[in-house]
C-alpha cells in the first residue's frame, strides 16, 4: 500500500517487527551528526532498539489474557507509530479491542496509517488526544480498559493516576520509565518530587528505580482505594518496564500500602536493610561497621515479581520465535529464580574493589553461599549480582576465603 500525502510529510521507510508491516520515519534523514539520538529527532519517535521491550509485552498479556481466559480490552494512550497497540492486535490472542492516542498530530497520522496497512480498522480505534484526557474519559465503569500501557518519554508519572483509574478490577498496568539519572540517584530532586521517594547511587540503584516506582503506583492506587501487586519488572538497557495488577478495595488498598517503607544502605561496609519505620526513628548506625547509614524511599519493599505469573510469560515465549527469543530467555530464567529472593543485590566487583581482591566467578560464589546456608540467586539485574540473605562483612569474609583457596 502506498503512503498517501497527508499521512507523513517526512522521510520514512517500512520495517517489519513481530508479525506486523509498518512505516516508520527513516531515522538516518534525522541525524545531523553521529552523536544525535535519531529516535527523538524524528517527527515521529521510532526506536527498534524497543522491540525487546515490546516482544515482552506481547508475552507477558498473552500471559494475563490467556489467565482472565476471556476477551480483552487495552489502551496504549502515547503510541507515536502505533507499532505497539498494532502488534498487540495482531500477535495478542483474545485482544479485538485496542485504543491507541497520541497528541502528535504527525504521529496520529502515521499511526491511522499503519492501523490501515495492516487491515486492523475493525480492532484498532485510533485517538488524537492528551492522553491525561483519554484515560479520564475511560474512568468510569464499562468504559475501562483489562490493560493500560505506559511507553513515554521519560517518566509514566504524569499519566499514572488516570492510567489506574482508566484499569478495570483486576486489571494490568505496564509502565517503561526511561528518566534512570533521577530514579539511579544521578539527580536525587527531581526523583523525590516526581515518584515521592529518595533514591540513592548504589550498585543496585536499578532495583531501587524498580521499587520507587511500584512504590509511587501504589500510593497513587491507594488514594482511589485500589490495591496493587507488582508482577513483573526488567532493567534492560536505558529504561526499567514495571507490570502492576491492580485490585479494588480500600482493604486490598491498605494492604498494598504496607509493602512501603525504606531501603539503609552503608557506603562504608555495603550492608543494606528494609525498614517500614518512619524515617526519624531509623537508627543511624550500621548495624555491621558503625558507620552513618543512607537510605532510600519511601518505596516498594514487597515483591517486585509474581514467579508463578513469570512462569507464565516464560510459557509463552516457548510458543512464539522472536528475534530476541535467546535474549527473553535467559531474563525470563533470571527473573524467575529471583522473584523470591531477599531484596537489593551485592555487586561482587565493588565489594573485591574495597577489599584489593580479584573477582571470583559468580557461580562459586553463589555455590558457597548456599554450602554455608545462606539464600544465593543470580539477578538479571546485573551479571555481577548476587542475591542473599548473607550479610556484608560475611560476603566479604566469604570473598577472602574463595581468592585464598583459588
Ligand atoms: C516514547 S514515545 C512512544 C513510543 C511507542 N510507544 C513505541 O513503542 O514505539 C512517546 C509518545 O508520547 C506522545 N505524547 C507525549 N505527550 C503526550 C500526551 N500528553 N498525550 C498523548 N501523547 C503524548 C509523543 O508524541 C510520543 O509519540
Ligand atoms: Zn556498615
Amino acid at each position: 500500500m502506498s503512503i498517501p500525502e497527508s499521512a507523513t510529510d517526512f522521510p520514512t521507510e517500512t520495517v517489519q517487527e513481530g508479525k506486523v508491516h509498518l512505516v516508520v520515519p527513516k531515522l538516518e534523514a534525522f541525524k545531523k551528526q553521529p552523536s544525535d539520538y535519531a529516535p527523538s529527532k524524528a517527527p515521529v519517535f521510532y526506536n527498534s532498539v524497543m522491540e525487546l521491550n515490546r516482544d515482552i509485552t506481547i508475552l507477558a498479556f498473552q500471559a494475563f489474557q490467556r489467565t482472565a481466559n476471556r476477551e480483552i480490552s487495552i489502551c496504549e494512550p502515547l503510541t507515536s507509530t502505533g507499532i505497539r497497540g498494532i502488534r498487540f492486535a495482531t500477535e495478542i490472542h483474545g485482544t479485538p479491542k485496542v485504543l491507541i492516542n497520541d497528541i502528535n498530530e504527525k504521529a496520529f497520522k502515521l499511526a491511522k496509517h499503519n492501523v490501515q496497512l495492516n487491515q486492523l480498522q475493525e480492532r484498532i480505534t485510533v485517538k488524537h488526544k492528551d492522553a491525561n484526557c483519554l484515560l479520564s474519559c475511560h474512568g468510569a465503569p464499562h468504559k475501562r480498559f483489562d490493560i493500560v500501557d505506559l511507553d513515554p518519554f521519560g517518566s509514566p508519572v504524569p499519566y499514572l493516576d488516570s492510567a489506574i483509574r482508566a484499569l478495570r478490577n483486576n486489571g494490568l498496568l505496564a509502565a517503561t520509565a526511561t528518566d534512570l539519572a533521577p530514579l539511579c540517584g544521578v539527580h536525587a530532586k527531581p526523583c523525590i518530587r516526581k515518584y515521592g521517594g529518595k533514591p540513592l547511587r548504589t550498585e543496585y540503584c536499578h532495583e531501587l528505580a524498580v521499587r520507587l516506582l511500584s512504590g509511587c503506583i501504589a500510593t497513587l492506587a491507594a488514594k482511589h482505594d485500589i490495591g496493587v501487586r507488582i508482577v513483573f519488572n526488567h532493567s534492560t538497557d536505558h529504561y526499567i518496564r514495571v507490570y502492576a495488577q491492580i485490585a479494588y478495595g480500600a482493604k486490598k488498598a491498605d494492604e498494598s500500602i504496607k509493602n512501603l517503607g525504606f531501603i539503609l544502605h552503608c557506603f562504608n561496609c555495603l550492608h543494606r536493610e528494609n525498614t517500614k519505620k518512619p524515617f526519624a526513628e531509623h537508627a543511624e548506625k550500621c548495624p555491621e561497621c558503625g558507620s552513618k547509614m543512607d537510605y532510600s524511599g519511601p518505596l516498594w519493599l514487597g515483591k517486585i515479581f509474581d514467579k508463578q505469573f513469570c512462569e507464565l510469560i516464560a510459557k509463552e515465549n516457548t510458543r512464539v520465535a522472536f528475534k530476541n527469543s535467546g535474549k527473553i530467555t535467559k531474563l525470563l530464567t533470571l527473573a524467575t529464580d529471583e522473584a523470591e529472593a531477599p531484596a537489593t543485590y551485592y555487586v561482587l566487583d565493588k565489594i573485591t574493589n574495597k577489599i584489593a581482591l580479584p573477582v571470583p566467578s559468580l557461580q562459586v560464589v553463589l555455590q558457597n553461599l548456599r554450602e554455608r546456608g545462606f539464600q544465593a540467586f543470580p539477578t538479571h539485574f546485573n551479571t555481577r549480582g548476587v542475591r542473599t540473605d548473607a550479610p556484608a562483612l560475611t560476603m566479604q569474609d566469604l570473598l577472602r576465603k574463595i581468592a585464598a583457596t583459588a
